[in-house]
């Protein structure tokens, strides 16, 4: 667990800060009247709904809800914690900010270690770099990656370079700067020899793949053969910085296209990568060589909801597939698998095939992940042998029992009874079996998690108390005098709307702390997203900041009419009831109880 921030540091923080700058770094912000607009960068969409207030310090997306403050914009898109993104923040305000239980390679304000070994990191990248690409010891790493299908784009883009087939080049280089060899034997760029103490550099006469971790810092290298040495990539070992279980190749560049399109793909090699990127499919990440971690899927989770596998279809890369899906899946993702033809891999594919074919056919044609499956557990299997086709039979009856529809039940139960000629019913009957083994409503099988509504809000229309309740919120927030008179005006009554009713319950909770109004420090207190979102949405309402008492007793006259309409309604119901059962005295009485009800309207 991180430490908590002061409260007056982070207040310090947020007013050091102007949002509009720090929203600006990732969206294109255009100035209309007091707010800045752009595209939304938590949806897809062509037309500008996205607005940040200067004078507010908030930000609010009219199309899909998103809004917040500049803690909470950085915690969505960067994925970050609201320590890491007060790192963030203060970093870029020259405010001192020191957290203990940090963890190292996420944030600036890391140990002075980390810092030098990524720092060492930098250094190297420019200069195998540059050695690629403007020197002649480079050419030949050159040729070969241009042979292979790479552009120099792709090149500059994944700063990919050289290392000399030399000893001590790194060795030299960084003494040189002034980078104690101890450390960066631990930022595992060299080596000490055991008899001499000495050091030699780990990678030599190899292509060098730079390993970014999520804010862009240059964190670890894997270096490739132009031989046929072994191994093939040569990568950094784990060190301080580099967390191979935490790191997904290319995630920093394709964060932003992961969001836009809510889609990640999941490669095997970041030679995958970095093809698929030419092929126009930006949103490609990789493993370093390891199987997919809890880790790797938390990070996914916070940025996206939908991932599609696209691994080597070898006999290998199928395995490895089939255990991904089922991670993703259980972690609540839409997954999908994306298969190429004869064991390829994505970068032989696009080779062979042309980049259009990749984009539209491979990934565009991903298969359902039940599709994935039953082609999974038809794979070594002779369907013609009795033994392998029970087998099978089962092994698909077992996935469909963990779907959710019905409808895709009934598809894939019909095409299992067309294919084998059996009966719909001994199928059914079957499932059944499996559906009761499996106990209630198949625990087992995770469902996608429910993320905020998919990015089509409708513009109803709001019932006038909505607006009030809104309206007294926003008052109530700049003027604590102002919430309790609100609170003393309802009688007990709360808000109609459950989340108005939180909000104002965390507002008095605010008060009684001992803090002033302020709007803005307030939605930083709220911990609740969904709430955060509604104080931005009403934080961006155009009010005047001044209410009169003949206004505030109209909102509260709002509010409170639609509860005793709700009375009036209930009271009308228990009067047909008396009546139909002939207590006609009783149905006078709340006749009269009805009366004095809309007399108060
Ligand atoms: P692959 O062997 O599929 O590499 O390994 P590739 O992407 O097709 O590479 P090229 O096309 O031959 O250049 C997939 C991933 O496994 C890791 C790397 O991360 C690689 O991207 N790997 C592979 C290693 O770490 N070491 C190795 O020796 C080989
Ligand atoms: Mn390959």
């Amino acid at each position: 667990m991180a430490e908590r921030i002061a409260e007056e540091k982070v207040n310090e923080i947020r007013q050091a800060v102007e949002i509009v700058d720090v929203i600006g770094d990732y969206v294109q912000l255009k100035k209309q009247g007091r707010n800045y607009f752009g595209l939304c960068p938590f949806h897809g969409e062509n037309s500008p709904s996205f607005s940040v207030s200067p004078d507010k310090q908030i930000y609010h997306c009219f199309g899909c809800g998103a809004g917040g403050n500049v803690f909470s914009f950085l915690m969505d898109i960067d994925g970050l914690s609201f320590q890491e993104a007060a790192v963030k923040l203060a970093d870029r305000a020259n405010i001192e900010l020191k957290l203990e239980g940090a963890s190292a390679g996420r944030n600036p304000q890391m140990p002075e270690g980390s810092r030098q070994m990524i720092e060492a990191h930098e250094l190297l990248r420019k200069f195998y770099h540059h050695l690629l690409v403007n020197t002649k010891e480079g050419q030949d790493a050159l040729e070969y990656l241009l042979g292979r299908g790479f552009t120099t784009e792709s090149i500059d883009r994944f700063q990919i370079g050289y290392a000399l087939p030399s000893w001590d080049f790194a060795v030299k280089l960084l003494e040189k700067r002034g980078f104690p060899l101890e450390l960066i034997e631990k930022a595992g760029l060299v080596i000490q020899r055991e008899k001499d103490g000495t050091y030699f550099d780990r990678f030599r006469d190899r292509i060098m793949f730079p390993i970014l971790d999520h804010q862009g810092n240059t964190i670890a290298f894997s270096g490739r053969t132009l031989g046929g040495e072994e191994p093939k990539y040569l990568n950094s070992p784990e060190t301080p910085i580099f967390n191979k279980s935490k790191v997904l190749y290319n995630f920093h560049l394709a964060r932003g296209t992961i969001r836009k399109k809510q889609q990640a793909v999941l490669f095997e090699g970041f030679a995958d990568v970095i093809s698929a990127t030419r092929a126009g499919v930006e949103n490609g990440v990789a493993t370093m060589g390891t199987s997919l971690t809890e880790e790797h899927i938390s990070l996914l989770k916070r940025n996206v909801q939908a991932v599609t596998i696209c691994y080597d279809s070898d006999k290998a890369g199928i395995e490895a597939a089939f255990r991904a899906s089922v991670m993703l899946s259980k972690a609540g993702f839409a997954v999908r698998v994306a298969m190429m033809p004869d064991g390829m891999d994505p970068d032989e594919y696009i080779k062979v095939h042309g980049e259009e074919k990749f984009r539209n056919e491979i990934v565009g044609s991903s298969a359902t992940l039940m599709a994935f499956k039953i082609l999974y557990y038809r794979r070594g299997k002779n369907l013609q042998n009795e033994g392998d086709r029970l087998q099978y039979i089962e092994e698909v009856l077992k996935e469909i029992s963990f779907l959710d529809k019905a409808v895709e039940k009934d598809l894939y139960l019909r095409q299992l009874a067309n294919e084998f000629s059996l009966s719909l019913e001994a199928l059914i009957h079957q499932l059944n079996q499996f559906e009761q083994a499996a106990g209630p409503k198949n625990q087992n099988q995770p469902r996608p998690e429910s993320r905020p509504a998919p990015y089509v809000r409708k513009t109803e229309l709001k019932p006038a108390y909505h607006t009030a309740e809104r309206r007294l919120i926003y008052h109530m927030m700049r003027d604590a005098d102002i919430a309790y008179k609100v609170q003393g005006l309802l009688e007990g009554n709360t808000l109609n709307i459950d989340e108005h009713q939180a909000i104002i319950t965390y507002l008095f909770a605010y008060y009684e702390k001992g803090h002033d109004p302020d709007p803005g420090a307030f939605l930083n207190d709220l911990q609740d997203n969904k709430l955060k979102r509604v104080v931005a949405d009403i934080e961006m309402m155009p009010l005047n900041e001044e209410i009169s008492d003949q206004e505030l007793s109209d909102y509260i006259k709002q509010v409170l009419n639609y509860q005793k309409m709700l009375k009036i309604k209930e009271k009308m119901a228990e009067q047909k009831q008396a009546e139909r059962q002939n207590d006609f005295l009783r149905a006078a009485a709340i006749a009269t109880e009805i009366i004095h009800l809309r007399k108060t309207l």
